[in-house]
């Protein structure tokens, strides 16, 4: 018998992209400035807007800046803003004290903010790299990175941006064990609130070279074990690993997980979701954030159509939200 052929296709998916209207009704991933958690670099001082170089329209702001950045945020619809200090090199020391001081650029910061925002929820970083002399983000004994001392230092850092008003708490370090130990001293003081969101997989990454530089750890790491972190950041190849790391937080406390660099590793991000179903985030980060910035200063690639296409992947790929250096400038976008 001979195969029967068409004149037409039986199927035209074309009909449904065919208009604005059948395509917004088809939309299946939906993008809005309520995924969005803004990372900002805090520094000290007042009135200072300081440009990064290795991150083109990213600034260091002095805390009455921020304060501004948070009240914009707000304004745009972004529910949390997610605070990094620059740590003046004075201020970096082998038992890392500043990390828990509660006059801290983090805590002042974050004062301020729920003082003048207090709709906006404030985020802040668990580790010790920007208080380090090494720049590492943990203890170094005898050229080893030192777990369970630096957990100590990691609660006490935590406790004190608690006490300042942080309403998400966002362990970066990797070490193991944190998220129990930190969890339990929270509830021990009554901070029943307080989120834990979990740098759960986090890969040891040449994304984040231009962070290094926002914050002012780079040098110091650099010259301490080569700048290495891969004895406590995951190596880019494994993915059941990250698996394990995200079980593991969660059943310690955390309340959300976040894979981290975001775009090449998409597929962590779906398979977490998939596997926990928990509120998972990624973080576009610094080096992610560049590459996309340097293209579009140079006119290779379109702005606003780039960067909200790479918002929308994360969202896609199972995210329930996105850290990313692009949130004020997509939420304008988003808003019209
Ligand atoms: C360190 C930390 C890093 C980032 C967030 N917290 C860098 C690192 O691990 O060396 C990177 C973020 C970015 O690159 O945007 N605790």
């Amino acid at each position: 018998m001979k195969p029967v052929i068409a004149a037409f296709p039986a199927t035209r998916l074309r009909r449904l992209r065919s208009s604005p209207a059948i395509r917004a009704l088809t939309q299946q991933t939906l993008l809005t400035p309520g995924d969005f958690i803004w990372p900002v670099f805090v520094r000290d001082g007042e009135g200072i807007v300081e440009p990064i170089a290795s991150m083109p329209g990213v600034n260091r702001l002095s805390v009455d800046k921020v304060v501004e950045a948070a009240l914009e945020a707000h304004a745009l619809g972004i529910p949390a803003i997610c605070l990094f200090p620059y740590t003046d090199a004075s201020l970096k020391t082998e038992d890392c004290a500043e990390a828990w001081n509660p006059e801290n650029l983090s805590n002042r910061a974050t004062r301020a903010i729920k003082e003048a925002v207090p709709g906006i929820a404030v985020m802040t970083d668990v580790a010790l790299d920007p208080y380090n002399i090494t720049g590492h983000d943990g203890f170094i004994e005898n050229g080893q990175i030192v777990n369970d001392r630096t957990v100590e230092a990691l609660v006490k850092q935590a406790l004190s941006q608690a006490r300042a008003g942080a309403d998400i708490i966002g362990p970066s370090d990797m070490m193991d064990g944190r998220i129990g130990a930190i969890r339990a001293a929270l509830e021990a003081e009554g901070f029943h609130n307080v989120l834990l969101l979990s740098y759960a997989a986090k890969y040891a990454s040449g994304f984040y070279g231009p962070f290094r530089d926002a914050v002012g750890a780079s040098g110091a790491l650099k010259g301490t074990m080569g700048g290495d972190k891969q004895t406590y950041q995951m190596q880019p190849g494994n993915s059941d690993e990250a698996m394990r790391l995200i079980e593991r937080d969660l059943q310690e406390g955390a309340d959300m997980i976040m894979v981290k660099p975001g775009m090449p590793y998409l597929d962590i991000c779906r398979r977490a979701k998939e596997m926990f179903g928990a509120p998972t985030f990624a973080y576009q980060v610094s080096g992610e954030y560049a590459m996309l910035a340097g293209a579009f200063e140079n006119g290779w690639l379109d702005r606003d159509k780039v960067m909200l296409e790479s918002l929308t992947a994360f969202k896609r790929a199972g995210c329930d939200g996105v850290l990313t250096y692009f949130a004020p400038a997509a939420a304008r976008l988003l808003n019209g």
